[in-house]
């Protein structure tokens, strides 16, 4: 292989490696969970979320996305914290990336309305219309949500067990798959700028406070440019460097 053909090979190649990682940010996070089983009021569905409201708390995404949980009876009330002015949601037991999740998505109007929305996704990248445009009924029981220093606050609560075809049954212990994201407009149509998926644990009751990590993705712009700059960069340096013999 000659000077030029080497040269156009490792071009081709940087170009192939840097196409491929270019467009998404991956960033591993650590996520904190928290477990109280001291608690024994029941959340305040009242869009703000207090200091040890909740049983449970994940913290996904270096705290982009914070959910709280907590079961009573065959109850189930939850708290989405998502840093955004858009949506905020929650998918439960997806079986291939999105699909088939019983999405529960919600967001606050600038006239501090809020609203909320029992959507259930039929394909793997969505569609995830309301349970109503499918057949079936919006099972929220009761919710509300603010908005504050650029965060979302929503919270509900819903039955375990709603017998909607198009809701996922919520067991009452257990590890459960979640995905979640955020939009940032109040348009639920339009796609996510943050996702990700954890496992939650729904029956934990032993006091704790643990870390673990996970990764997350944001679709931006910022990942393309850093790693343009770094294909260039690599460039000049090999050029150099076959200049210098
Ligand atoms: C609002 C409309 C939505 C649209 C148009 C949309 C579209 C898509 C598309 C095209 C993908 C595949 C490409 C990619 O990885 O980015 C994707 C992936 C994903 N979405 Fe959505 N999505 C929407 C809402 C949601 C919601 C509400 C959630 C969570 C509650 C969610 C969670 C995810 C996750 C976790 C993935 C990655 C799946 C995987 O690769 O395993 N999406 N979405």
């Amino acid at each position: 292989m000659n000077f030029i053909q080497k040269r156009l090979l490792i071009f081709v190649a940087l170009l192939t490696i840097f196409s491929f990682i270019g467009p998404i940010e991956t960033s591993f996070s650590v996520n904190e969970i928290t477990i109280r089983n001291q608690k024994t009021l029941t959340p305040n569905i009242d869009g703000i979320i207090g200091t040890d409201e909740y049983i449970s708390e994940i913290s996904l995404s270096g705290g982009d996305y914070k959910l709280y949980w907590q079961i009573e009876g065959d109850t189930i009330f939850l708290g989405m914290v998502g840093k955004t002015t858009g949506w905020v949601a929650i998918g439960f037991d997806p079986t291939l990336a999105m699909q088939d999740a019983d999405m529960i998505f919600g967001w606050v109007l600038s006239n501090s309305s809020v609203i909320i929305i029992d959507a259930f996704s039929t394909g793997p990248n969505g569609p995830h219309p309301a349970d109503t445009d499918l057949g079936g009924n919006s099972d929220i029981s009761a919710y509300n949500g603010t908005e504050e220093s650029g965060n979302t606050i929503i919270e509900f609560s819903r039955l375990l067990t709603t017998g909607d075809q198009y809701d996922n049954d919520i067991p009452s212990s257990g590890t459960y798959n979640i995905i979640w994201a955020l939009g940032n407009t109040d348009d639920f149509g339009l796609k996510h700028i943050q996702r990700g998926s954890a496992t939650i644990n729904l029956g934990e009751t032993e006091e704790s406070t643990k870390t673990e990590s996970s990764s997350s993705q944001s679709e931006s712009t910022t990942g393309f440019a850093l790693t343009t700059i770094l294909f260039f960069i690599s460039m000049l340096l090999i050029l150099r460097k076959t200049n210098d013999y």
